[in-house]
């Protein structure tokens, strides 16, 4: 089966190309990517207007399952990847049981395949269940198919677990994957420290919890020479950390969540615990740093941190709630709105950030269209106007900050392994 994508604006930012052309598919895998191409058995898919560039690489995804099926599934949170472009997602350890051992992630890699929704790489706790003292055997691990290992969800508070982490990863060429979270200064914490969290009453995360442990993680990571990738980082003075040790040569990348390109603290006024994450919303300088570290590189990622909770669980007083954004649906609008159309990244920069750099940091075979690779790709209109209804969501959890917000920017065509999958 062939599918010939026509005329539509081709992103590839493994080979630099932003250009108008056809893209042809052929067994699965990428043919060729070029002007005029011809394919008499091909369907053929007219593009004209659309960027088309390889599917989304998510490398921050919660899937729930094993143990939290209530609030998300393998099988229904790939398939709302799909549904948000994304055709490869890293899901985070944090289940029940914790992915820290071969059985569970050889259980999430059956039940991915099972599904047959997008390509999952799951994560390997850094610690038994994720407790942060005893280490998990990370070569194990690695022979079972984890990508990288994180303790996600919390942090490795011991500073020698986490450095004796990283040199066992280093020596097996695994990503560490680094919740920054230090417990004490977090506390009790359900909303950031500022202003805001003063004016509702509520206990604040200091922007420091994240940072010292930002500081501590580049500073082992220099030392044992591991690849770090910081998750989720919010604040100014991270990224600005994460700046500086790029600078000196420290192998360290860094992702952000769209929710903390877009929103503040002041999103948490009216107490909606759809606006409860972690790491917090920030303030409005922290917002503009993150757009400043995307814009000159020092995040190199965009990822979701898709985190659903059931509405039982979100609907009870803030300082009750769990922490978390469902988010594969709203991505991909989330960053053309917010990131490409105000000119803050250019088309391909954007498009690298979802596709190219995760990929290469988990070591995939995915997030890009060269030829024999494999055929996830996405269609989007970049134009096109839609406002986030979370009851139209295939994902189980509906948890969005982002419900009526308006979109410029949607995903028309999700292409899996050579077929189409979804197509809006
Ligand atoms: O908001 C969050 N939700 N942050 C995390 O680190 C974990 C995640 C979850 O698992 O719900
Ligand atoms: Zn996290």
């Amino acid at each position: 089966m062939c599918l010939l994508i026509k005329n539509g604006i081709v992103i590839d930012p493994a080979r630099n190309i932003k250009k108008n052309c056809d893209v042809l598919t052929e067994n699965a895998k990428i043919a060729s990517v070029g002007e005029s191409l011809e394919s008499p058995d091909a369907e053929i898919i007219d593009a004209a207007g659309k960027i088309v560039m390889p599917g989304i690489v998510d490398m921050h995804v919660h899937l729930r399952e094993p143990g939290f099926e209530a609030k998300e599934t393998i099988q229904t949170g790939t398939f709302a990847a799909l549904r948000g472009g994304v055709t490869s997602v890293a899901c985070m350890p944090n289940t029940n049981p914790v992915a820290d051992n071969a059985s569970v992630i050889n259980f999430i890699l059956n039940r991915a395949k099972e599904a047959g929704n997008a390509r999952v790489y799951p994560v390997g706790a850094i610690t038994k269940n994720s407790e942060g003292k005893l280490l998990s055997e990370i070569a194990e691990l690695k022979d079972a198919g984890a990508a990288a290992i994180s303790d996600d969800g919390r942090p490795v508070n011991s500073a020698g677990v986490m450095r004796r982490a990283m040199q066992y990863a280093s020596m097996l060429d695994l990503p560490v994957i680094s919740h920054c979270e230090n417990l004490d200064l977090a506390g009790e914490g359900v909303m950031h420290e500022g202003a805001v969290s003063t004016a509702l009453g509520l206990k604040g995360i200091p922007a420091s919890a994240e940072e010292v442990m930002v500081a501590r993680d580049i500073i082992l990571a220099e030392e044992t020479g591991c690849r770090l990738h910081i998750a989720h980082v919010s604040t100014a003075r991270s990224i600005q950390l994460v700046r500086e040790a790029k600078a000196r040569g420290v192998n360290v990348t860094a992702e952000v969540a769209p929710h903390h390109f877009t929103l503040t603290h002041e999103a948490v006024k009216g107490y909606n615990t759809f606006t409860k994450v972690n790491p917090p919303l920030r303030e409005a300088k922290d917002v503009e740093a993150v757009k400043e570290g995307l814009a000159d590189g020092t995040i190199d990622v965009i990822a979701t941190d898709h985190a659903p909770h059931t509405m039982e669980e979100k609907d009870v007083e803030y300082d009750l709630a769990p922490f978390g954004i469902a988010g594969v649906e709203t991505a991909a609008g989330l960053i053309w709105n917010e990131l490409v159309k105000p000119g803050i990244l250019n088309v391909e920069d954007a498009v690298a950030k979802i596709t190219l750099n995760p990929a290469r940091i988990l070591g995939i075979c995915a997030g890009t269209l060269v030829p024999g690779m494999p055929a996830d790709i996405i269609a989007i209109e970049p134009n096109k106007e839609w406002e986030v209804d979370p009851e139209f969501f295939a994902g189980r959890s509906k948890n969005t900050p982002f419900a009526g917000k308006k979109l410029t920017g949607k995903v028309l065509i999700t292409i899996l392994n050579g077929i189409m999958v979804y197509k809006h």
